[in-house]
């Protein structure tokens, strides 16, 4: 039997849904949207070098600036706040800032998984050189994207709703919004009050998303 909690955290993955008409009267306090993005900010990442920023959006100034950049997407516009999540390109640079507090204390254990910071510090960095020319934005993308799930699913929570978007043009973004070049435009969540429920959406039945324990050699897979 699961406890009422977990009966509840279930539900609210399943009752989070896209919504495109947000209660424009709406406000979310400062704190409260500090408080999103804290939890937002709780997710995993590789070596926990935290790949994401979060740009909140409340003002009406800055709301009319991103309407035309997210192709005239009202979302922007109507929620409460809008947070453009972009990824870290450059995130091994915040080694030390994240494990320094590790190091302070001498704590063993503290370097995901590795013998020493040393060791951890010349694979991060290693990976950072010498790895695929996508590395960089795949690692920025992947770990800020978990941010923006777990971002989405906190406002659920709070009994808000969302609204995830990547039709906007991420290049007009970084230059309205004075984005620095060590970060890329992930994807705009928009969150607030719905005024219109989300529209139906559905998902392929689960069997159709398996394979259990690899493809078939050659499988023409749909
Ligand atoms: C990466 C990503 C980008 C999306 N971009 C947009 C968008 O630009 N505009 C929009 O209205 N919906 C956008 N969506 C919402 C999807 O259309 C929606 O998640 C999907 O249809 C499933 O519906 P649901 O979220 O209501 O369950 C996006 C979703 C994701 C995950």
């Amino acid at each position: 039997m699961l406890s009422a909690a977990k009966t509840e955290f279930l539900t609210i993955f399943r009752e989070r849904h896209s919504v495109r008409h947000f209660d424009a009267s709406h406000k979310l306090r400062e704190q409260e949207i500090k408080e999103l993005l804290e939890i937002a900010g709780s997710a995993p990442s590789s070596w926990n070098l935290q790949h994401w920023k979060f740009v909140a959006i409340t003002d009406a100034a800055a709301k009319a600036k991103l309407l035309p950049i997210a192709h005239g997407q009202k979302q922007v516009v109507g929620a409460s706040v809008t947070v453009a999540i972009l990824g870290d390109l450059q995130a091994n640079r915040n080694t030390e800032a994240v494990y320094r507090p590790a190091i302070q204390t001498g704590l063993e254990d503290a370097y995901a998984g590795y013998s020493s910071y040393p060791a951890m510090v010349a694979q991060i960095e290693d990976s950072y050189a010498n790895a695929s020319p996508t590395y960089r934005r795949d690692e920025a993308i992947r770990n800020a994207s978990l941010a923006a799930m777990q971002l989405m699913l906190a406002a659920k929570a709070k009994g808000l709703d969302s609204s995830p978007m990547v039709g906007f043009d991420a290049d007009a973004f970084v230059k309205a919004f004075n984005v620095p070049p060590r970060y890329v435009p992930v994807l705009l969540v928009a969150i607030g009050k719905a005024a219109i429920p989300a529209r139906p959406s559905s998902r392929f039945p689960v069997e159709q998303t398996i394979i259990w324990n690899g493809f078939e050699p050659d499988a023409d897979h749909m």
